[in-house]
């Protein structure tokens, strides 16, 4: 390198190599610091860190300290380990972690340790089979928690066991739209700071009168349920009523009936009383089972008539068959009458 050779006496050479140094110095500071993760893009003034669709398995070990916000995507990460963020042990900055479209599958006990500060987290769009009951401990300032269309059936009984956790008692803004889920997966409702809960797209069908009536106690908490397909029979009816009754639920206007066959697409507001009335489905399979025991009873008297009366009806049975006889005799008679001149006839 004839250029950076000292000991030129050329006036270029010294020009260039002062220059060089003054770049060096102006790159140097960052780069010694804090490097950017490989395929990431720093930006220190908004502390957000940004890794889009690099070849990697594995979240980027090296982020910077000052990140507040890190934003990874297009990975495939299939499995957040214990730790994940941590680092070498020291708790992060970082206060929204967004971790959307990565194909994760499994999120391991303590995965989100060291984020204590996390307001944020957002791990829709990837395929979770496993949730560890451990998996969001630690994340003691969450604010939001963002899980849509994230959740496979075989992790929705975990994820119950995950969200029951105190670790998220600051927790706001839940979303779980598009999951396949059967019921909302929540154990206590008292133990987040729950105001919006989003259930939008999943296969919930009932929601049952316990449930019902924590959701009348947390007072503040907004559950968003369109397109959810409810059987609109009377097991609906202390739902039915909060719907109508706690102005709770903002999209109530939109959910809609998709069974029975007869009540399907119908608003299920737009329900009567007497539709979802317990009462009144009992009355009627009272009535049938009552039809039933008055059918059977009159079968049942039928049968006793035969049996009382067996000796007249064998009698009568008897006379019947001697009848009979004698018709069979009559027959057999002109039969033998008949044949024989016949018989006669041809012998000749
Ligand atoms: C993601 O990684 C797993 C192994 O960790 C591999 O089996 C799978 O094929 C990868 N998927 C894609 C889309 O690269
Ligand atoms: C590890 O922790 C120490 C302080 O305990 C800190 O100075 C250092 O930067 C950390 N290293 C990484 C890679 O986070
Ligand atoms: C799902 O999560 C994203 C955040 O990634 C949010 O912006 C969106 O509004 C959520 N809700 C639905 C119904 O998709
Ligand atoms: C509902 O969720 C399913 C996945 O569970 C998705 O395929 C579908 O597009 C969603 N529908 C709407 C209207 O968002
Ligand atoms: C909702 O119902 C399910 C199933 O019956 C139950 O396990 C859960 O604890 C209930 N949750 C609330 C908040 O009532
Ligand atoms: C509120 O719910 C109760 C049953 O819990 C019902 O009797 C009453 O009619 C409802 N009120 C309104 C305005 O729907």
């Amino acid at each position: 390198m004839r250029l950076f050779r000292a000991g030129d006496g050329s006036k270029w050479n010294r020009w260039c190599l002062r220059y060089a140094a003054a770049v060096c110095l102006l790159v140097s500071p960052v780069r010694a610091d804090d490097a950017c993760p490989p395929s990431c893009i720093c930006a220190r003034d908004s502390g957000t860190v940004t890794c889009r669709d690099g070849g990697d398995t594995e979240v980027p070990g090296d982020i910077p300290e000052w990140t507040t916000t890190l934003i990874l995507k297009g990975r495939n990460i299939s499995t957040l380990q214990r730790g994940a963020f941590a680092g070498n042990g020291t708790e992060l900055e970082m206060t929204t972690l967004s971790l959307s479209h990565n194909e994760i599958q499994v999120i391991e006990p303590h995965a989100f340790l060291g984020l204590s500060r996390l307001h944020s987290l957002d791990l829709s769009h990837n395929r979770l089979k496993s949730v560890s009951a451990g998996a969001f401990h630690g994340l003691l300032e969450l604010r939001s928690l963002y899980l849509n269309h994230t959740v496979l059936p075989p992790a929705a009984t975990q994820l119950t066991n995950a969200l029951d956790t105190r670790s998220l008692r600051n927790l706001r803004r839940l979303e779980l739209a598009g999951n396949r889920l059967q019921s909302i997966p929540l154990v206590r409702l008292e133990i987040y700071d729950l105001h919006t809960l989003v259930l939008i797209n999943n296969s919930i069908v009932s929601v049952d009168s316990e449930n019902v009536t924590n959701l009348y106690q947390q007072r503040r908490v907004r559950v968003y349920l369109s397109l959810n397909p409810f059987r609109c029979t009377c097991e609906l009816e202390a739902f039915y009523f909060w719907l109508k009754n706690s102005s709770q639920c903002p999209d109530a206007g939109h959910l809609l009936c998709s069974e029975p066959e007869a009540k399907r697409g119908l608003p299920v507001e737009g329900l009567r009383g007497d539709d979802v009335d317990c009462m009144n489905e009992n009355l009627e399979a009272v009535s049938y089972v009552f039809l039933g025991i008055v059918l059977a009873l009159i079968g049942v008297v039928f049968l006793m008539v035969l049996y009382l009366n067996r000796g007249g009806i064998k009698r009568w049975l008897n006379n019947l068959r001697e009848a009979c006889r004698d018709q069979m005799e009559v027959y057999h008679y002109r039969y033998e009458q008949d044949s024989d001149p016949r018989l006669a006839n041809v012998a000749v």
